[in-house]
């Protein structure tokens, strides 16, 4: 049973798509699905709350909104480029300090500081949730094409993160689970500009990879907390 699910980036490709599916399932009561502009959901399980990562502020005032223990915490914002910014680095000299700064400021700090008012309202007398979209390649060790420096960077920055917050609950919240997720390659706004070369049977819709997802994530056990885990719930080293 999870009482209480809070969703960042509903309005997002993947993070509307869980939103969704966590409001189809019984065995959940309330979703708070946050996002930077209100989303209309069909759903009277679902609470619209408006966020912006680069504001803590906000993210202080979704957590008191929210109010009870959080049994799940989904952070399925991101990005990967801006539209009008540089396009993801091939080399060194691409590098721009003011998009770095940007990709680091949404895909790491922000997700941190979600962690920082939320890992509190995790109960810790059962079972509970702290996920957040990663990406394959934000692992080390999964590093042979090399590219999207600060992407690559801000995602390995995350994963090190997530480490430290399983192991910082441990002892407080033994039965909490912190989960780095790798959706697959999944058509959305995000990917869109860079999947030509991605086979058609390894697209996935939201839908899909937010299934799959959820799937994972009711399989992972306390022991499992700080990994990195891909779609169909196999370990990626980091
Ligand atoms: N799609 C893929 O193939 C793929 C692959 C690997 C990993 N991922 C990861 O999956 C996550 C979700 O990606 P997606 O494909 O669903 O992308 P998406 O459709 O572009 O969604 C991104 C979400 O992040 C939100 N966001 C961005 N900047 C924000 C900010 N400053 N404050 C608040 N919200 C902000 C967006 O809000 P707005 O709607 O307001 O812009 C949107 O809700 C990302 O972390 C991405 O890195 C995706």
């Amino acid at each position: 049973m999870i009482r209480n699910a809070v969703v960042f980036g509903a309005s997002g490709g993947i993070g509307g798509a869980l939103v969704a599916q966590l409001a189809a399932d019984p065995s959940v009561a309330t979703i708070h699905a946050v996002s930077r502009r209100t989303v209309d959901h069909a759903s009277s399980k679902i609470k619209s709350l408006t966020f912006d990562l680069a504001d803590e502020s906000s993210i202080v005032l979704v957590a008191r909104s929210v109010g009870d223990a959080v049994d799940m915490v989904f952070v399925a914002t991101g990005m990967l480029h801006r539209d009008t910014g540089p396009a993801p680095e091939k080399a060194a000299r691409s590098i721009d300090p003011v998009a770095m700064a940007e990709l680091l400021a949404v895909n790491t700090i922000g997700p941190a500081l979600i962690a920082k008012h939320f890992l509190p309202l995790l109960p810790r007398d059962r079972r509970s949730v702290f996920a957040a979209l990663s990406a394959r390649v934000g692992s080390i060790a999964d590093n042979r094409l090399g590219g999207w420096h600060s992407y690559r960077a801000s995602k390995a920055a995350l994963n090190m993160l997530m480490v430290n917050f399983a192991v910082e609950l441990r002892r407080t919240h033994p039965q909490a689970i912190v989960a780095a997720l790798h959706p697959g390659t999944v058509d959305t706004a995000l990917s869109a500009p860079f999947q030509r070369s991605v086979p058609p049977e390894k697209l996935f819709t939201s839908t899909q990879s937010a299934g799959y997802l959820l799937r994972v994530l009711a399989q992972l056990t306390p022991e499992d907390s700080g990994g990195l885990f891909a779609w169909d719930g196999t370990r990626i080293p980091y």
